[in-house]
């Protein structure tokens, strides 16, 4: 097991950069327009430093010389290293109850609306978009659950979860966290919805199984097709398009609007805002976006 992925700081990754191989012109461009073309991601110039520091790793993983050497994997086979590449330039920062005032949203008004809107038939979908490590999709299992248990449990819930990042995704699999990643999970929380690890493993808890069964992972770029139709009743992605351009954020959030039903809800995170980029939303709570009648 290992700890979830974190970011490195600009500094550090300086740092890193200046005992590998220097990243040639040539190669900083290439790696820009192949992230922005595959990620979204835009890379200023001022990022050199940092993706060279944080790129240094990954070279040294597949055992090659030179920046030069790591484009022309990109060139040979572009989807095979992609989710590495993202993963090294981007970071999975992530927290249980992360902006909980979301979670106290549906808690208190749209789960037990939509449970008793869809008791006699009818889905309950939430897509976790950029879901990292899995603490996003495991807080909206936990309070899912509880709102299944307290206003009805006959309701076919599901919660989407998918990222671009094969080791994000695969901690998620796990479901296997560091106690003191446990932080924003209340004692009684943490009694309920974790089994504490024994022996080498006492300094670690794994999600219960009741919170696996509701979340499905997935891996999925977001820039590119999506096999799901929807609809959701929320679409939850936070702190993802930060790296986005505008003309790639624009795209998203329509095909988001495509998913949703009118009434539908999207959660942002704190520092994004879709303001100019859609009129499809309107703003109704803190980076809280319901999607208007036609
Ligand atoms: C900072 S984490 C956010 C995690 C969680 N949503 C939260 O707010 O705590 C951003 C995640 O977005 C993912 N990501 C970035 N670009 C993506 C893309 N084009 N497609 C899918 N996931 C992407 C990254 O791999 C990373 O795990």
């Amino acid at each position: 097991m290992s700890m979830p992925a974190t970011a490195m700081t600009d500094g550090n990754a300086a740092v890193a950069g200046m005992n590998g191989p220097s990243l040639s012109d040539a190669d900083f461009n290439f790696l820009r327009t192949f992230v922005y073309e595959h990620c979204g991601i835009s890379l200023g110039e001022h990022k050199r430093q940092l993706v060279q520091g944080r790129l240094v790793r990954r070279l040294r993983a597949l055992k090659l010389r030179d920046f030069g050497a790591y484009c022309e994997v990109l060139r040979r086979d572009p989807q095979a290293e992609l989710g590495e590449l993202a993963s090294a330039i981007s970071t999975n920062v992530t927290a249980f109850f992360r902006e909980s005032h979301h979670f106290d949203l549906l808690t208190n008004e749209l789960l037990p609306r939509w449970i008793a809107e869809k008791k006699n038939g009818g889905r309950l979908r939430i897509w976790s978009a950029g879901c990292a490590t899995g603490e996003e999709p495991y807080t909206l299992a936990m309070v899912l659950a509880e709102a299944l248990e307290k206003h009805g449990s006959h309701v076919d819930a599901k919660i989407l979860a998918t990222d671009l990042s094969p080791q994000a995704l695969e901690t998620a699999r796990k479901g296997v966290y560091p106690i003191d990643r446990l932080e924003g999970v209340s004692v009684e929380r943490r009694r309920r919805w974790f089994l504490r690890g024994e022996g080498d493993y006492d300094q670690y808890a794994c999600v219960h199984p009741r919170l696996r069964e509701l979340v499905s992972i997935l891996p999925l770029n977001l820039l590119h097709d999506w096999p799901m139709q929807g609809p959701f009743d929320a679409i939850f992605c936070r702190n993802v398009v930060i790296y986005f351009d505008k003309p790639t954020k624009q795209r998203l959030f329509q095909r988001y609007a495509g998913l949703l039903p009118e009434g539908g809800y999207l959660f942002l995170g704190h520092s994004e805002s879709m303001y100019g980029l859609n009129d499809n939303f309107d703003l109704i709570g803190r980076t809280v976006y319901r999607k208007r009648s036609a």
